[in-house]
């Protein structure tokens, strides 16, 4: 199985999907690490009751490039291969991208190539968008803009407000990222 590494930041529901799909019969990756840049997230303590090895540093007060290099080190400690960021609210250095090319994946909820960045629901919202959705791709040193690998949509109802879409947008996050992933590394 390929050893795959998740970063997080918080709530980290995507990576519990990931991880479930990977306990599936079949599966091509296993998880081999969650990392996050926030000590307090509560995905992380979920991945600790469940046995997965798990990593937390805040980046506070540190340099980036030491920041990361420390990231890097535990990922390749636990033996990754392959990176899924899963709601990771921080921005890779070209140099943490370079040094993981093609092997790191996102989870981006809007319909890429729109809307790029936060707040992704409120602006479908309002510019009169009938559907939304979310996106899988690769990372490049483009925020949100490597290749994009899969997407699935919803239809953007009368009286939505950005938390009501996005609501039903991450109901289809969780079944689109492992999908994707599994995909992605049975290559
Ligand atoms: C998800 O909706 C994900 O698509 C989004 O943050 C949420 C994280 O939720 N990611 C981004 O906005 C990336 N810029 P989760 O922590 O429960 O997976």
């Amino acid at each position: 199985k390929r050893k795959l590494g998740i970063l997080i930041s918080g709530r980290g529901s995507n990576m519990m999907a990931l991880a479930g799909a990977a306990r599936a019969d079949g599966s091509p990756y296993e998880v081999a690490l969650v990392a996050s840049d926030k000590p307090d997230a509560p995905g992380l303590a979920w991945a600790q009751d469940q046995g997965i090895a798990t990593f937390a540093l805040s980046p506070k007060g540190m340099a980036k490039a030491d920041y990361e290099a420390r990231i890097d080190a535990a990922l390749r400690d636990a033996g990754v291969e392959a990176i899924a960021l899963a709601g990771y609210m921080r921005l890779l250095t070209n140099a943490f991208v370079a040094r993981w090319r093609s092997r790191i994946v996102n989870i981006h909820p809007s319909l890429l190539p729109k809307y790029k960045g936060l707040d992704t629901h409120a602006r479908a919202i309002e510019a009169g968008d009938t559907h939304a959705g979310c996106s899988v791709h690769v990372v490049t040193e483009e925020l949100d803009g490597g290749e994009v690998l899969g997407q699935a949509q919803v239809a953007i109802l009368p009286g939505d407000t950005a938390d009501s879409l996005a609501d039903r947008v991450l109901t289809e996050e969780h079944k689109l990222y492992p999908r994707i992933v599994a995909e992605w590394l049975s290559k």
